[in-house]
């Protein structure tokens, strides 16, 4: 099981319920939305994750820096998804063991996979296996939910220390977003999580003015949060936030709306980010989707006057 430490100047909002327990109780979208950070109990992935382990980490190996970039926010359908790739013959030594029609599948086999066939077959079967099971779970967990867009990202580069963030899809449309993340490694999986963004905003609203977002995209008022007050990228680890601690174990799942949950990687290797947008109509509470909730908290200033 996960090993939490909560904080007690942070809002209590982790809670664990098994499968079953999700099932029986129709599913978590109202605790989703409420802001909960859901952790799967007695729950881990039936997957062999040292295939995933066993792929070249080092990026830089990627020559060319757009599919560099590509390979930094890699999603699922570069293993399962495309044209199959074309063999070439054993008699022919002019080039990869395998061809790929898209250069990005041909990068993540040459340097990701080492040009090594049965890697990239155990890997894919991996991340099928890994997506069929997460899958399954948001149908459990989100019924009602009917998606109209599905982001299955992975992540299997190391990641330490990040900077205490709210994630920005840099686009300000008022959607709704489920996510559900995996640990796919055999090391534990640390997240620092604080305040939701709606009520940190509340917090510092009048001394830093926030009123002058008003009508704007809510992205840019966490930016400047994050950027401005906590730092960013540049003073990483400067802010003074209370944080909950949580140690994910291997081929652990959890759910979590990572725009209004504050967190930070502390330590992480291979993972799974699954991201679902839905419209509002789908919610239990649309009231609580994220751009109403910082709505509510300018409305809810602006009358205290
Ligand atoms: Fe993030």
């Amino acid at each position: 099981m996960a090993r939490i430490d909560r904080h007690p100047g942070v809002k209590d909002y982790i809670l664990e319920l098994s499968l079953s327990e999700i099932a029986a109780r129709g599913g978590i979208a109202d605790l989703f939305e409420q802001g909960h950070l859901v952790l799967v109990r007695d729950y881990r992935l039936p997957l062999d994750f040292s295939p995933i382990a066993s792929m070249e980490k080092e990026l830089d190996r990627v020559l060319e820096p757009e599919i560099r970039r590509r390979v930094k926010k890699l999603t699922t359908s570069a293993f399962l998804e495309g044209e199959p790739p074309v063999q070439r013959s054993l008699f022919d030594r002019s080039g990869p063991a395998l061809r790929f029609k898209d250069p990005l599948r041909q990068s993540i086999f040459d340097v990701l996979c080492r040009g090594d066939q049965s890697l990239f077959e155990a890997v894919s079967k991996t991340l099928r296996s890994a997506q069929d099971e997460i899958v399954k779970i948001f149908g459990t967990c989100f019924p009602g939910y009917n998606p109209f867009r599905f982001i299955p990202s992975i992540r299997l580069m190391q990641t330490f220390f990040e900077n205490l963030h709210w994630d920005n899809h840099s686009i300000d449309d008022d959607f709704h977003q489920a996510r559900i993340f995996a640990n796919l490694d055999s090391r534990p999986r640390i997240w620092h999580i604080s305040h939701h963004s709606d009520d940190f905003m509340r917090q510092i609203y009048e001394e830093h003015d926030l009123s002058r977002f008003v009508g704007k995209d809510p992205n840019e008022l966490l930016e400047f949060i994050h950027a401005d007050l906590l730092g960013g990228t540049r003073q990483t680890w400067m802010e003074k936030l209370p944080k909950h601690k949580v140690a994910f174990d291997p081929g652990e799942v959890w759910v979590a709306e990572s725009r209004l949950i504050s967190h930070q990687i502390y330590y992480g290797e291979a993972a799974l980010v699954f991201m679902w947008f839905m419209r509002a109509d789908d919610m239990a509470s649309p009231e609580n989707r994220f751009n109403k909730r910082i709505e509510a908290v300018h409305s809810a200033m602006a009358a205290r006057g």
